[in-house]
């Protein structure tokens, strides 16, 4: 098991759902922001929601909480990923970083992609910290869900990465919340996919009233 995980933007959405499944699983985590006041108010707002729970969680400044982590979770939006990953090569080196970034944009009321600056996030990421093991993960599942721990979780973990030891390393991260399951799709060219899956996602969720996710089958299981 990866001991810290620095969750960087964790004060959001997906990062304060991941951090609640992630220290209900087990994990010490560090959620990262811009202000480490406003990522203190993060931790303090997810205990006093989950009084009876026990967390390992704390909060800290994006690079100190990378600096500390042994893993870390990018969970912002891609318009301010530059300005992040900048101050995080030395301390994203060598460690595995999970990129969740879908580049979604609402232009005209329409879900869709907008432009990345490489053939995917992902890929982006790793571009800018060749030094980090970059993977690609938790795209299509439900920050809503993640955060509401009355409701199960019932999906797979799609997670893309070239690096197989820190890809694998992603999928037992994922499948360690109960109620997912990581399972590898390939290369971190693949990351391109699994970044457009959030369209397609969006719309399952207009059509049925529901929060969709995804699941394989066929695999064989070992
Ligand atoms: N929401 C979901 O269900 C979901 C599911 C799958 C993937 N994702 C992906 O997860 C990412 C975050 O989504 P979210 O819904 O959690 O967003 P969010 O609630 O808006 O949180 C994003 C965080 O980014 C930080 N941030 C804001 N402006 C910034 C800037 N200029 N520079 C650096 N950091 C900044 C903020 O933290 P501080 O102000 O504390 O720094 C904020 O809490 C997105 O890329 C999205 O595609 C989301």
């Amino acid at each position: 098991m990866a001991g810290v995980i620095g969750i960087l933007g964790g004060t959001g959405q997906l990062g304060s759902g991941l951090a609640l499944r992630l220290t209900q699983a087990g994990y010490k985590v560090i959620i990262g922001s811009r202000s480490k006041d406003n990522a203190v108010q993060a931790v303090e707002k997810l205990k006093s929601a989950h009084p009876g729970l026990n967390f390992d969680l704390s909060g800290s400044d994006n690079k100190s909480a990378a600096a500390e982590a042994d893993m870390v979770i990018l969970t912002v939006h891609y318009e301010h990923l530059t300005g992040i990953l900048e101050q995080l090569k030395a301390e994203t080196s060598g460690k595995i970083v999970i990129s969740t970034i879908n580049p979604l944009t609402f232009a005209g009321g329409k879900a869709g992609l907008r432009p990345v600056a490489a053939d995917s996030v992902g890929e982006l990421v790793q571009e800018k910290l060749p030094e980090a093991k970059v993977t690609a993960a938790f795209h299509t599942v439900s920050a809503a869900l993640l955060s509401n721990l009355d409701k199960p979780l019932d999906e797979d973990i799609l997670v893309a990465g070239d690096d197989k030891a820190a890809r694998s390393e992603v999928a037992n991260l994922a499948s360690a919340i109960p109620g997912l399951k990581g399972v590898e799709a390939g290369p971190l060219r693949i990351a391109k996919y699994l970044e457009e899956m959030i369209v397609l996602i969006i719309s399952l969720n207009r059509v049925h009233k529901a929060q969709t996710g995804f699941r394989v089958t066929g695999i064989n299981e070992a």
